[in-house]
């Protein structure tokens, strides 16, 4: 069996007509039903039940037709992964999250570029969904993200897990007590939460945070991004629960305070290209912890 029988197969199914499939494929019909016929007989099963029109499959068919598209996605993403981990002129694209540039990205970055000048660094921006998309068809090598993605073709090792905390408007009730607060404190409020889409995104980290709490936040405010969140917090709109990080984001209008809730945490994720053993990756997760270390942050140490 062939990718091209999978192809063919594919086509059928999808077009639900041989003459239609035939012409997607750009192929005459008799070869095509030749093709479906030989793949039949290798099998040992029908995959279309005789005669039918418009195509039916047979069980076995519509399993076949599941499986086919996926290993056909999976050998697309082969192609322009390899692409990728191929090229010549040694470019390499950092996907994150926006939360990121307020935490250790920036100090990371100066110091991967001043040891490796030759490199051609690119930036973007992505939620953490998007950028195992842009992983996939070669846009990216590397993203930092927060949620905890599973998909096969990726690799994910966790950085650090980061401490949130509270961002609530100056002159809030909150603000001026000593000592952390709890998130119970808080679910009175309105909650702004980021980003409205795509989803799952940081905000459904943070509200399953509430929910394993059995807190059920007053009012939810879905906004676009983080700075709109703080933004509305400064505007006193409610509360924002974001990354201990942030707090490099400095505004007269906002005050961060720790929260005192043991696995209130957001994982920073590193993920590749499964099999993706390009020494840029090597190289900037040894930059990561280099300075994880001298920082005094609490990591495990991951080898790709
Ligand atoms: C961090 O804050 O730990 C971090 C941020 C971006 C990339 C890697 C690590």
């Amino acid at each position: 069996m062939e990718l091209r029988h999978l192809r063919y197969f594919v086509a059928v199914a999808d077009e639900r007509n041989f003459t239609r499939a035939a012409e997607r494929l750009n192929i005459a019909q008799p070869p095509l039903s030749r093709q479906i016929q030989q793949l039949e007989e290798e099998l040992g099963v029908v995959l279309i039940e005789k005669g039918s029109r418009p195509v039916r499959l047979t069980e076995a068919g519509k399993f076949f037709h599941a499986h086919a598209q996926e290993l056909l996605e999976q050998a697309a993403n082969l192609k322009a992964m390899t692409q990728r981990v191929g090229k010549i002129d040694r470019k390499f694209a950092i996907g994150f999250v926006a939360s990121t540039l307020y935490g250790l990205l920036p100090e990371i970055v100066r110091r991967f570029r001043a040891r490796y000048q030759t490199l051609d660094i690119s930036f973007h921006e992505l939620a953490t969904i998007e950028q195992i998309a842009a992983l996939k068809d070669g846009r990216i090598d590397v993203g930092f993200g927060r949620l905890r993605i599973e998909d096969h073709a990726i690799r994910r090792i966790l950085l650090r897990e980061e401490p949130l905390i509270v961002a609530l408007p100056v002159g809030h009730r909150l603000a001026g007590v000593d000592g952390p607060v709890r998130l119970a404190d808080v679910s009175q409020e309105a909650l702004l939460v980021y980003p409205k889409q795509p989803r799952p995104s940081y905000a459904d980290q943070v509200l399953a945070i509430f929910r394993e709490r059995m807190l059920l936040p007053q009012k939810v405010i879905e906004v676009r991004e983080l700075q709109i969140a703080i933004g509305l917090v400064g505007a006193g709109q409610g509360v924002a629960i974001v990354p201990k990080s942030l707090q490099g984001m400095i505004r007269t209008d906002v005050v961060y305070k720790a929260l005192d809730e043991p696995g209130a945490v957001s994982p920073i994720m590193f993920s590749v290209r499964q099999m993706d053993r390009s020494p840029e990756l090597t190289n900037m997760l040894e930059v990561i912890y280099e300075i994880y270390e001298e920082m005094g942050i609490a990591h495990t140490r991951h080898r790709l």
